[in-house]
C-alpha cells in the first residue's frame, strides 16, 4: 500500500478533489493501492488547512520562514514524512522548489500538477503566460517531478480553450476545473502501478484519464 502525502500552499482545491476521489467508493478499484496519509503546508495561513482537517486528515504546517535555509526547511519536511511513513509525494499548488537533495530522496516517487501544456509555460504564471502568448489552448500538466523546475516526465494533460475575454483568473480557474478530474485519477493510476517509463516517456496502461 503506498502512503501518500499532499503537499500544498493555498487554497488546496487540488487536495480537496484528490481527498473526495479517496473518498468516492466508486473509485476504489484505482484508489484501493494507496491512501492519502499527511497533507502538509509549508503556510500557517493556507485555505487547504481547514480542507485537509474537515476530511479528517492529519495535517501538519511546517512554515519555511521559520527555518534559515532549504536544506533546514527540507529536513523538518522530510521528519513529518518518514513519522507518517509517507511512501509518495503530490504537490498540489505548493509553492517551494524542492532542491535536488530532496527530489533525489524521493526519486521518481513525487508528482505535481502544473496550470500550462508542459513544456511551454513552466514556473509561475502559468495562465498569465499562456494569456501574454496569445495561444488559443492551454490546460493542466501531471508530471514527475525532477530537479528541474515544472521539467519532469509529462504523466496526463487535459486542455481547455484559451477565450479572448479571459484574465489570468479566469483561465486559472477553467484550467483548475479540469485539474480536478485529471489529478486525482492520475495519481491514483500511478500510484496503483499503471504506467511504464521509458527514459523521459510516460506510458499509461488502461483506459484515457481525461474522458467522461
Ligand atoms: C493549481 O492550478 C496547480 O496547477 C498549481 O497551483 C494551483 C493550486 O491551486 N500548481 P489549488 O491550491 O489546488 O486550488
Amino acid at each position: 500500500m503506498n502512503r501518500f502525502a499532499i503537499l500544498f500552499s493555498g487554497r488546496g482545491s487540488n487536495l480537496e478533489a484528490i481527498l473526495d476521489h479517496w473518498d468516492d467508493p466508486s473509485h476504489v478499484e484505482e484508489t484501493a493501492a494507496s491512501i492519502p496519509v499527511l497533507a502538509l503546508s509549508n503556510r500557517p495561513d493556507a485555505g487547504g488547512i481547514s480542507k485537509a482537517r474537515a476530511r479528517g486528515l492529519e495535517t501538519r504546517v511546517v512554515d519555511h520562514r521559520a527555518f534559515e535555509n532549504r536544506a533546514a526547511f527540507e529536513d523538518a519536511l522530510c521528519d513529518e514524512l518518514a513519522r507518517a511513513e509517507v511512501t509518495w509525494i503530490v504537490c498540489a499548488g505548493f509553492m517551494r522548489v524542492l532542491t535536488p537533495h530532496f527530489v533525489r530522496r524521493f526519486e521518481g516517487r513525487i508528482l505535481n500538477t502544473h496550470p500550462a501544456l508542459l513544456p511551454l509555460f513552466p514556473g509561475t504564471d502559468g495562465p498569465a503566460q499562456a494569456l501574454a502568448a496569445g495561444v488559443k489552448v492551454s490546460g493542466c500538466s501531471v508530471h514527475f517531478v525532477d530537479e528541474g523546475v515544472d521539467t519532469g516526465p509529462i504523466i496526463a494533460q487535459s486542455v481547455v480553450p484559451v477565450l479572448r475575454s479571459d484574465t489570468p483568473d479566469s483561465l486559472g480557474a477553467r484550467i483548475r476545473g479540469v485539474e480536478h478530474t485529471l489529478y486525482p485519477r492520475a495519481i491514483a493510476r500511478v500510484l496503483a502501478g499503471g504506467y511504464r517509463r521509458e527514459g523521459d516517456h510516460v506510458h499509461l496502461e488502461g483506459h484515457a484519464l481525461d474522458g467522461p
